[in-house]
């Protein structure tokens, strides 16, 4: 249940932001599907090779994926604080972008932080809200935040929350006088992984390096 306080802020939000965010017209009835759009053209059950104008190129300085499989031994859960945990996926010092997935195992608080940089995250199991905003994410929800905002993350459900994110920019986390504690990077999430591994003898995954 969000607080009035973060109710009216919320409501204020809105409203500034209306302007380019207020909802188009009902429609009466479901519109037509859109006309001359052709993809997908094939649904073959095969490899195509395709015309390549800079193969060459490609071939020497295009970055192979990266892929990190679900299970543990390609990552790690590393707890975070005494009721949480996070499991690394990936590592882009050029960008300072890090992603993971953060598991509050039960009811519990991620407390107040502010973001340098863009968020986004999707909800994979359990709930979660911010204490600043009025909606609470479910399984599949989407999240997307820009630089400067701040807030404070909850769930209240028994089970906690898993949440996918992809950050881009440093986290400044607060404590709850609103002091300034410390700055999370893509160096301190690497340093985060890093140092659970070489203490549980776990090899460094090369995967999770951009
Ligand atoms: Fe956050």
């Amino acid at each position: 249940m969000a607080t009035t306080a973060s109710k009216a802020t919320s409501a204020a939000r809105k409203a500034a932001a209306g302007a380019h965010k207020s909802a188009p017209p009902a429609q009466k009835s479901a519109p037509p599907a859109p006309k001359g759009i052709k993809a997908p053209p094939s649904t073959a059950y095969k490899i195509v090779d395709i015309p390549e104008t800079y193969r060459d190129v490609i071939q020497r300085y295009a970055v192979p994926e990266t892929f990190v499989s679900a299970e543990e031994k390609d990552s790690p859960w590393v707890p975070f604080g005494t009721n949480a945990a996070i499991r690394h996926l990936a590592f882009d010092v050029r960008h300072n972008i890090f992603s993971n997935i953060l598991w509050i195992k039960s009811k519990g608080v991620v407390g107040t932080h502010k973001h340098r940089g863009t968020v986004v995250m999707i909800c994979l199991e359990g709930s979660v809200r911010y204490l600043e905003y009025d909606w609470v994410a479910t399984p599949g929800a989407f999240i997307y935040e820009t630089p400067g905002l701040t807030h404070t993350l909850v769930t209240d459900d028994p089970k906690g929350v898993k949440l996918f994110g992809w950050l881009q920019g440093p986290l400044e986390w607060y404590d709850d006088k609103g002091n300034f504690v410390e700055t999370s990077d893509v160096w301190w999430f690497m340093n985060h992984y890093e140092t659970y591994c070489r203490e549980h003898g776990i090899p460094l995954n090369k995967q999770l390096y951009l």
